[in-house]
């Protein structure tokens, strides 16, 4: 099959590889018509240690995570699902994960996937699919968003920024408050979000609090640093684990207060509500760019340079 490998200097070029083989029972074949890029794919695509916990080391080296195109073959035990309905959803960060989804084809667990609506296009399912998932999870499992509760997004221009934000009032947030750099402040109201400049005013000077749930997007920040604008019982989720996060949690031991990581998974349940929000015209997914075979490259040179706003979007097919 047709895929984007990476060459020995550890370019993005279109190239050939094995097909994928016949679905496990309780996978799916999907032959992927779109993608979307991610800050995981540029740790991945430069061999970096943290890339090197996303996916396993194969060779040839297919990146990507998300996709969404239409089911070429069903095993038993898929449920519901049938050749040809389209689907979308995102590769595990796991260093058991073998595939890329910059390729003509993924093989996926059933529950992992969930159908699109005949009116969301594969490129706004596919550049949903993790950073949705991720604003989704992050807001309602980790930091147990309330209706009526105060939300900050740290990094609201970003892909999990902009759909956090808009998720947070899907959720029923009164007031969200985004982050951003001061190109981009007109784009964040747009989503929905009273924006701040972060350059101009430090993360624990943020007006419009306490919050209910600061969600760093960005994993820019700590608990330390934005504590005092939490409620007494709120919570700061971040999405990247490290040295930091562990003396986050430390110092919330004693506290209401509430330290969480948000580690994304393809759920059906989940994948459902965002092409729902994505059909009904709640949910807008931003593609700032979209990309082809040929120019997966310059996507990613794109995605390092921090212009982008929203998603960048492969077109596979
Ligand atoms: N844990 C998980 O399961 C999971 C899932 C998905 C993503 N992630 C991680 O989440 C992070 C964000 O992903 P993404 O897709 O949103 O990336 P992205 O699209 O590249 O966006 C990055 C965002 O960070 C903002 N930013 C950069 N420096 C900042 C700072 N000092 N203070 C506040 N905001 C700052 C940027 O704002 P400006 O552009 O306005 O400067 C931008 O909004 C990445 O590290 C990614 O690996 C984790």
């Amino acid at each position: 099959m047709r895929a984007i490998v990476l060459d020995p200097d550890r370019e993005p070029v279109p190239d050939l590889v094995p097909d994928p083989g016949l679905a496990p029972d309780g996978h799916v074949v999907v032959r992927v018509e779109a993608a979307a890029l991610n800050p995981a794919d540029l740790k991945v695509v430069s061999g970096s240690v943290s890339g090197r916990f996303l996916r396993a080391r194969t060779d040839p080296l297919v990146p990507g995570f998300d996709f969404s195109g239409v089911i070429e073959a069903c095993a038993a035990g898929v449920g519901d699902l049938r050749i040809t309905r389209r689907v979308f959803g995102h590769l595990p960060y796991s260093r058991a994960n073998e595939q890329g989804s910059l390729a003509d084809f993924v093989v996926v667990p059933a529950d992992a996937v969930a159908p699109v609506s005949d009116d969301v296009g594969h490129r706004t399912a596919a550049a949903t699919a993790t950073t949705g998932s991720t604003a989704l999870q992050g807001l309602r499992d980790v930091g147990r968003l309330r209706p009526g509760g105060r939300v900050l997004v740290n990094g609201a221009s970003g892909g999990v920024g902009s759909h956090a934000v808009q998720i947070a009032r899907l959720l029923g947030a009164e007031a969200v408050v985004g982050t951003c750099s001061a190109a981009k402040m007109d784009f964040v109201a747009g989503l929905g979000a009273e924006p701040v400049d972060y350059r101009r005013t430090p993360l624990a000077e943020t007006p419009g609090g306490p919050f209910d749930v600061i969600f760093d997007a960005a994993a820019a920040a700590s608990y330390r640093a934005c504590r005092r604008l939490l409620t007494p019982d709120g919570a700061y989720v971040t999405t990247l684990p490290g040295p930091g996060l562990l003396l986050d949690l430390m110092w919330a031991v004693f506290s209401r207060r509430r330290v969480g990581l948000v580690v994304v998974e393809s759920r059906r349940a989940d994948l459902a509500q965002l092409d729902g929000w994505l059909a009904e015209g709640a949910l807008r997914t931003p593609i700032d760019t979209t990309v082809d075979r040929e120019t997966v490259a310059e996507g990613l040179a794109r995605l390092a340079s921090g212009a982008v706003q929203g998603k960048i979007a492969v077109d596979l097919s």
